[in-house]
């Protein structure tokens, strides 16, 4: 079953349009890269689906059209979108963001559980738990920023380069935690990622955005054996 269908996504800010027909398909607990250089319209396209931007064409998650809906309804359908830059309240506590993120829900001890959950799976979370958001390093915001996502359970993540500003190690640290959320809570994703050698740990397919238009699309097998993908984005 497909999750989430893009098709023939526009989008403009103002009078300048930016996506002139961006079109991905999410299966159920699939994971979808889009790559493409500084521009392209990556970030746009997560807007468009999560609703921050205005959108033309069609934008189909789990069989209805939910183009035009505002953001508020989109998140409730559960889609949770994790912002380039993260997007923390540094003034809260990392618990209390946790809350935040859980803020449509009623289950006490649900939302008790999930931040266990969490906490779990980013223990540096675990050590900051009363610290503002603002007192943590990058790699702890970017983990807090995902964290605070799943809190909402949601059935589709929009990830937007999540490795962004952090050293290899810890970009690896959060890559491998999202991998096991894909795995443990079958959370569908689509994953914006300048460092395609880590999306690729992550994702099934991609599609490539040239000027706010999908140029390509493959699994992640196909797409890796291309000399142009490896040599726009994979250093090689
Ligand atoms: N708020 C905005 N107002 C006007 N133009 C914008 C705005 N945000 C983005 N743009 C423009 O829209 C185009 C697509 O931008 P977008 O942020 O979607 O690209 P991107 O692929 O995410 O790039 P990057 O890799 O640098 O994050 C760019 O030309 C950008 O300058
Ligand atoms: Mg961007």
């Amino acid at each position: 079953m497909t999750l989430l269908e893009l098709e023939g996504l526009t989008a403009s800010y103002g009078p300048v349009q930016v996506l002139e027909g961006v079109s991905l398909s999410v299966p159920d607990n699939g994971a979808v890269g889009i790559l493409g250089a500084n521009g392209a319209g990556k970030t746009t396209t997560l807007r468009a689906i999560s609703g921050t931007v205005r959108a033309g064409g069609r934008i189909v998650f789990d069989g209805k059209d939910i183009r035009g809906l505002r953001p508020d309804q989109v998140a409730a359908l559960g889609i949770a979108h994790v912002p380039e830059g993260r997007g923390t309240l540094g003034d809260l506590s990392v618990r209390d963001n946790l809350r935040v993120g859980a803020y449509l829900r009623r289950d006490r001890k649900g939302i008790a559980a999930d931040i266990d959950f969490c906490l779990e799976l980013f223990p540096n979370l675990q050590d900051r738990i009363t610290s503002n958001a603002s007192a943590l390093s990058g790699g702890e915001q970017q983990m807090l920023a995902v964290a605070r996502a799943i809190m909402s359970k949601p059935r589709l993540l929009l990830l937007d380069e999540a490795s962004l500003g952090l050293a290899p190690s810890t970009a690896k640290n959060v890559y491998d935690a999202i991998r096991h959320l894909r795995l443990t809570l079958g959370i569908a994703m689509v994953v914006v990622e300048q460092n395609a050698n880590l999306a690729f740990t992550l994702v099934d397919s991609a599609t490539v955005l040239e000027t706010g238009r999908s140029v390509l699309t493959g699994t992640s097998a196909e797409l890796k054996g291309m000399d142009e993908i490896r040599r726009a984005y994979l250093g090689g």
